[in-house]
């Protein structure tokens, strides 16, 4: 399993259920690179979509214990049955609960940083950069869209 994960300068991710950013490129490069395969997520994250409809065009599987079952969504009622679920391919996005849980499970993280430090923040992805299991492997040029400066970053498990 792999994760993807847009954070700010203090790796926070969301406030009030919903993103920090909308980055046009970050979003067409989730949708290019999710496409066809199986996404992970927790309620609150499919809750934030627009219309809480699951993504289209992908294997949505959803880890809850509340959730009733709704088109286009399979219910994982706990991590256990998620990772028996979701094949090796699946792409973990988000969110913060579900991060935590699965991070372990993970051996690359595809991070977009926003060169911005997002204020009333309520949800963090761990610190990477002081994690000593895990390494950025490579580090892309800074971009900018609508005045805001992101960049591409994977990092990969060490050993
Ligand atoms: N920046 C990004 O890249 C990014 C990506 C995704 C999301 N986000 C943001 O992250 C925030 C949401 O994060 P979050 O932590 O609140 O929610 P979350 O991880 O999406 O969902 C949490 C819910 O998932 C279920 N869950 C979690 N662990 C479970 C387990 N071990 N077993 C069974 N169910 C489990 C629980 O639902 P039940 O209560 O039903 O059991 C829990 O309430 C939003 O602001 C969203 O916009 C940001």
């Amino acid at each position: 399993m792999i994760a993807i994960v847009c954070v700010d300068r203090n790796w926070a991710i969301g406030r009030d259920n919903d993103l920090l950013f909308h980055i046009s490129a970050d979003l067409k490069r989730f949708k290019a690179l999710t496409t066809g395969g199986t996404v992970v997520m927790g309620k609150n994250t499919l809750l934030s979509l627009p219309g809480g409809r699951p993504l289209p065009n992908r294997r949505n599987l959803v880890v809850s214990t509340t959730l009733s079952p709704r088109e286009g969504v399979e219910v994982a009622r706990s991590i256990e049955e998620a990772m028996a679920l979701a094949g090796e391919d699946a792409v973990l996005m988000g969110g913060a609960r579900l991060y935590r849980a699965l991070l372990p499970r993970c051996a690359r993280v595809l991070v977009t940083q926003v060169d911005a430090a997002a204020e009333g923040a309520d949800t963090f992805f761990p610190n990477l950069d002081a994690a000593p299991d895990w390494a950025a492997e490579t580090v892309g040029e800074w971009q900018e869209e609508n005045g805001l400066r992101f960049r591409y970053v994977d990092y990969v498990r060490r050993g």
